[in-house]
């Protein structure tokens, strides 16, 4: 399982095997080292002035990755409150937090804010509304705060995923700098870091190209910023048709153009950066088994139906993504793999077991179906999709059909696979439900009846 786009992996086809044997299928499998290779790719980029790196936990959230990935070095990217609380209760201390999120805090979590920033929690504001909340506890605590901006140029792996353009509504949009900023002002508050994140996975040109705008907005309007954050969305590669950003290139413009800032303006920026699917988009890897076999007649289609879909991969679903298969035989044999088609492939589409006929793997951006090429699995042999490190475990609808969250094991770097997340039990989806009190008539007609005990309308 090693083409060029998994350097770094170390998943071999018998530990996929023996893993599924042990833990059952599906489950999530991530590579250690690939994780530790990405963040060591991530934090040699080049800079002018400094260099920090947080990790998006949107992208994967588990305490086991989390406190992987910030032993690198890394900071983390939150985008809840919720997500910050979680980020501390993993071990990682506020101040290595940022917090760009679209909540309004209110009552508890105002106050819980307010203890964050104090504790040094970085916080993103992404509005006017947010900031004239914050501004008194702001002021008088004498904190700087940062600033999302809305560049109104974005880029992004589908249409839902760019973030920067006007069909979304992150950050303050540029044409309210500056009223936002007379706020800031009249309340004392200084804006030290400006934001712009303008997707996922999109144009690395127009990656590029934001950071000449952003640093534009810099100049122009925030005099006392001395860090630039220019967001994640680094675009990777999980198909081997598809080109990777290139964050060495990426990071020598950004080097050259925060040098250039600083001969116009004696000014020295401390670059940020803040990538999810980077580090942990291809460290992961979903393992699922073949339930059945189906054929909907000469013009239709060949379904092989996996034990899991898109109650752990949404992606194809949400976005018409692209995810590799492999196909490992009951017997640990690698028999088809995602960049080298074998003779006897054949095109096959691989769904899941949900009663959606969305739950598919194979769906282009328009949700259409579009079979893919692989030898032809048989019955409980495993199917393994790649690219599944990001937003898969994260972001996926689970509990649909009463499906639980799903086992996630980790690869050590000395071979040793791990659990870093149990199964969820029949329990624990349960766990919060309440009874409702029904009161039962006797049908005359031999037919129960249940009606609440009380009118609806
Ligand atoms: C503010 C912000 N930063 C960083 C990221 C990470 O993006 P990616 O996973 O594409 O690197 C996101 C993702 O949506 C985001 O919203």
């Amino acid at each position: 399982m090693q083409p060029q786009f998994l350097k770094f992996c170390r998943l071999t086809p018998e530990i996929v095997k023996n893993a599924a044997e042990k833990f059952g299928t599906p489950f999530y499998l991530y590579d250690e080292n690939t994780i530790v290779e990405k963040c060591r790719q991530v934090l040699a980029m080049p800079n002018a002035f400094g260099l920090t790196v947080h990790y998006a936990m949107k992208a994967n959230p588990g305490k086991a990755l989390l406190q992987l990935i910030t032993a690198q070095g890394l900071n983390v990217d939150t985008s809840s409150l919720n997500e910050a609380r979680r980020a501390f209760l993993a071990g990682i201390p506020y101040d290595r937090m940022i917090l760009t999120t679209q909540e309004i805090p209110f009552g508890q979590d105002r106050t819980d804010l307010e203890k964050y920033i104090h504790a040094g929690l970085t916080y993103n504001v992404c509005s006017k509304r947010q900031l004239l909340l914050i501004a008194d506890y702001a002021a008088a605590e004498n904190v700087p705060l940062s600033m999302r901006i809305h560049p109104g140029v974005g880029s992004g792996e589908s249409a839902s995923r760019n973030t920067g353009d006007k069909y979304s509504s992150f950050g303050v949009h540029l044409t309210n700098i500056p009223e936002v900023l007379d706020t800031a002002n009249a309340r004392g508050i200084v804006i030290n870091r400006v934001h712009v994140h303008i997707g996922s996975g999109g144009d690395p040109v127009t990656w590029r190209e934001n950071i000449d705008r952003e640093l534009m907005f810099l100049e122009k309007y925030f005099p006392d910023a001395e860090t630039v954050n220019f967001g994640g969305g680094f675009k990777e590669a999980r198909m081997p048709d598809e080109d990777a950003a290139d964050i060495q290139a990426l990071g020598e413009y950004a080097t050259q153009r925060i040098l250039e800032f600083y001969q116009r303006t004696g000014r020295k920026l401390h670059m940020e950066v803040e990538p999810g699917t980077f580090i942990v988009a291809n460290a992961g890897f979903l393992v699922t088994r073949v339930l059945d076999k189906k054929r909907t007649g000469k013009d239709g289609f060949n379904f092989i139906i996996l034990d899991a879909g898109m109650e752990a991969n949404t992606r194809p679903l949400m976005y018409g993504s692209r995810h590799p298969f492999y196909v490992v035989s009951k017997d640990g044999q690698l028999l088809s793999h995602e960049s080298e088609k074998r003779k006897n492939s054949d095109a096959f589409v691989l769904v899941g077991k949900c009663c959606e006929s969305g739950d598919s793997q194979c769906l282009t951006k328009n949700g259409e179906i579009a079979p893919r090429l692989l030898t032809e699995p048989q019955l409980d042999d495993y199917v393994i999709i790649g690219g599944t490190g990001a937003y898969c475990s994260a972001m996926s609808p689970y509990n649909y059909n009463s499906h639980p969250q799903y086992t996630e094991v980790i690869l050590r770097r000395n071979g040793d696979v791990q659990v870093i997340r149990k199964p969820q039990t029949m329990e624990q989806i349960v766990q919060n439900e309440l009874p409702l009190e029904i009161s039962q008539t006797n049908s005359t007609n031999k037919r129960q009846k249940i009606n609440a005990s009380y009118p609806i309308f």
